[in-house]
């Protein structure tokens, strides 16, 4: 490392990059640079060079700007600092690559941010391992048990740091669902749903938008529950606490002429003896209501029911602020006859955590646990479950059957390619 600033290489300059990530970098300036970047078209590449020139510039700008309104002296002197980093690094030339293979031979880049397709995971992810690099990824984790498996090897015998984008979890009142569960006072839990709507019209999936990857098996790995509904289901998983152990489900491409799912319902079971569900839609046109004309957008909704409490927590996307980025916010209620006051006695304990968080607070952390060599925020363990959760689930709806987890090795759903071998065609 230079000037003690993690050196990232970026991987995928395509929509999220732009849209997300260049701001992301630029406001984590203080302790990482982005040194290169690559993209299988050297246009796009280019225009993430530039542009992520211009946002190291405003955050230089930005910072001074805190510096003179700053009331402590430290405030006022890490803007500062941070102001002097950014600008020098929007004196740096990033470098282009094609793809991973030739950025992973720059023996500068100590990071690689991986912001590809859902399927452009587990070759990249083993490759950045196998050559001792830290790596952020996109969500989901992968598109099959088998690459999970096997990123998941390739990351514990480097022993390097690993995280996917899961930053629904971090908001401090979905800390506060996990702790009514973890800790009992909900009592012994009946069920758990969840709940995500969402509107992707037809022109989502056109073939005639330039690199669209929407819509197809091999291109995007699933739909709805798998690429979109990750959000939730994610913190979902996290919250109940309680492994899945079976699925039964009806997954398609209702309304849509796609070849994967726009809607996905299921039943679950879970370790603990609880049931649930899971309806991740991309169908419902109150998300678009929502999108056009409101501030606040629902991102997801979780129920759960226990013996002393129900349970209400449902994740909601701000307006963007004014550091560029959109917040994510959670919200959670509590209705019960004798525990009311136990559970909101638990707020005392998160009230440190930020009601609101961005991507620039999970990649943040993510950079200082490399810089610290401290554990991972978010363990291997819950991105893999949510690949296996979503591979029983398809397994279930084509095969019209309840399928208990974990998926057996020689399970043709196990892999990617089984699920092809096991009777249905991949894209025509
Ligand atoms: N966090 C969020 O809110 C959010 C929002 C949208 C998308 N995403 C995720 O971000 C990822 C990327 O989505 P996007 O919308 O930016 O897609 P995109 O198609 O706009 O961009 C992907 C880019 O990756 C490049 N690419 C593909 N394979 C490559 C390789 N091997 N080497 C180098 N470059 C390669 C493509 O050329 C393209 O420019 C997806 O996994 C998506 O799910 C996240």
């Amino acid at each position: 490392m230079d000037d003690n600033r993690l050196r990232v290489g970026i991987v995928g300059c395509g929509g999220i990059t732009r849209a997300l990530y260049v701001r992301v970098y630029a406001l984590v300036a203080d302790i990482a640079r982005v040194v290169a970047v690559a993209d299988l078209d050297e246009g796009r590449a280019n225009h993430v060079r530039t542009v992520l020139g211009d946002a190291y510039n405003s955050e230089a700008y930005r910072s001074r700007v805190l510096a003179a309104d700053a009331r402590k002296p430290e405030e006022r002197d890490a803007y500062l600092r941070k102001a002097e980093l950014a600008a020098s690094a929007a004196t740096h030339k990033i470098r282009r690559y094609r793809d991973h293979e030739e950025l992973l031979k720059d023996n500068e880049v100590d990071v690689m941010v991986l912001l590809t397709p859902p399927p452009v995971r587990a070759e990249p992810t083993i490759a950045a391992a196998e050559a001792g690099r830290h790596i952020f990824t996109e969500g989901p984790m992968a598109r099959s048990v088998e690459e999970a498996d096997a990123m998941a090897a390739a990351i514990r015998k480097a022993g390097v740091k690993y995280d996917c984008q899961l930053i629904d979890r971090f908001p401090r009142d979905m800390v506060l669902a996990r702790k009514a569960v973890e800790s009992g006072k909900l009592g012994q839990i009946g069920f758990a749903n969840v709940e995500l709507n969402l509107y992707q019209p037809q022109s989502y999936y056109s073939p005639t938008r330039a690199n669209n990857w929407h819509g197809t098996w091999q291109g995007e790995g699933g739909g709805a529950v798998f690429h979109h509904g990750r959000y939730i289901i994610d913190p979902f998983l996290w919250v109940v606490g309680s492994r899945v152990v079976e699925v039964f489900a009806y997954s398609g491409p209702m309304l849509r002429v796609i070849e994967h799912d726009s809607l996905t319902q299921v039943v679950l079971r879970f370790a603990n003896g609880a049931t649930g569900m899971i309806h991740v839609s991309l169908i419902s046109q109150s998300a678009l209501e929502v999108r056009q004309n409101v501030s606040v957008g629902l991102r997801g909704r979780i129920s759960i029911a226990g013996q002393d409490a129900h349970l209400v927590t449902q994740n909601e996307n701000l307006r963007q602020g004014p550091d560029g980025l959109p917040p994510i916010q959670s919200r959670t209620s509590f209705v019960s006859r004798d525990a009311q006051d136990a559970l909101e006695a638990l707020r005392a304990e998160v009230e440190d955590l930020p009601a609101t968080v961005t991507q620039e607070q999970q990649t943040r952390g993510f950079l200082e646990r490399v810089i610290n060599d401290t554990e991972p925020q978010v363990p291997l363990e819950v991105p893999h479950h949510h690949v296996e959760v979503v591979r029983a689930i398809y397994k279930s709806s084509e095969e019209n059957q309840p399928v208990a987890l974990p998926l057996d090795k020689d399970d043709p759903w196990y892999s990617f390619k089984g699920r092809f071998a096991a009777g249905r065609k991949p894209s025509s």
